[in-house]
């Protein structure tokens, strides 16, 4: 495509949950012929193993358990053409459908605020991203993982509006879960999101606000590329 800015640079999308970052980036990389990373998926990847190994019982994070099992974790993206997008393994395993569940979901923001697990995986995001040509989306990549990003993109929506799009997603996939129970877990990974300790969710200061409450993907894919046109200025 003619108008495709040839230098490749690296994308950071950073917002809140079920804002719509992981179709938006992906839409984005498809376009511009960039990689798409979810993070996210990474985290609850991490979280899968967890529960599967008996590091979560009951809900109850037992940290130095997660912390002894990272090292026998390995995670890998691979393209699935049936699918156009890339599925995640833990050691060979799929897991892409399995860690987007109501349990994965209630347990990630414990698992995601353990210092050991960031450090693997920001340094596994990092080598990702090192030849550039990447979107990546997540809660720190334009303050962590890339700072040097050179564009940042930080994403809101409303919250009720953002719970109602991961009812009807889950809905569609024939889960029982009820609205509320989604409103209060994505409320409650707002706040755990914001306040831990290592990486809070923060808005990069360079960062462009994407507010998407009431906007398509079309309509976000023009602003888009107003932005991405507007780099080679
Ligand atoms: O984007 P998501 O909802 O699939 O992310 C799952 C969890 O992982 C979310 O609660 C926060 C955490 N996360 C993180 O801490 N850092 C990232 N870069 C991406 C996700």
């Amino acid at each position: 495509m003619s108008d495709i800015k040839p230098n490749k640079i690296i994308i950071a999308v950073d917002g809140f949950s079920s804002c719509g970052k992981s179709t938006f980036a992906k839409a984005i990389a498809a376009r511009l012929g960039y990689i798409f990373i979810d993070t996210g998926a990474m985290y609850r990847a991490v979280t899968l193993y967890a529960l599967e190994h008996g590091a979560i019982r009951s809900g109850i994070v037992d940290e130095e358990a997660v912390v002894r099992l990272l090292g026998q974790i390995s995670i890998t993206f691979r393209f699935n053409p049936q699918r156009g997008a890339s599925d995640i393994y833990v050691n060979d395993d799929l897991a892409e459908g399995k860690i987007r569940t109501i349990e994965v979901s209630n347990c990630v923001s414990r698992v995601s605020a353990i210092p050991e697990v960031r450090q693997k995986l920001v340094a596994m995001q990092q080598e990702m991203g090192r030849r550039r040509g990447v979107v990546m989306d997540g809660r720190d990549i334009g303050t962590v993982v890339f700072p040097d990003a050179e564009l940042k993109i930080f994403m809101t929506a409303d919250p009720a509006v953002r719970a109602r799009r991961r009812y009807d997603e889950l809905k569609a996939k024939g889960d029982a879960v009820s609205l509320e129970e989604i409103e209060r877990n994505v409320r409650e990974r707002d706040k755990a999101d914001m306040s831990r300790a290592i990486s809070p969710l923060r808005q990069a200061p360079d960062a462009v606000v994407l507010d998407n409450s009431h906007m398509t993907v079309e309509e976000q894919m023009a602003w888009f590329m107003e932005r991405f046109e507007g780099l080679k200025n």
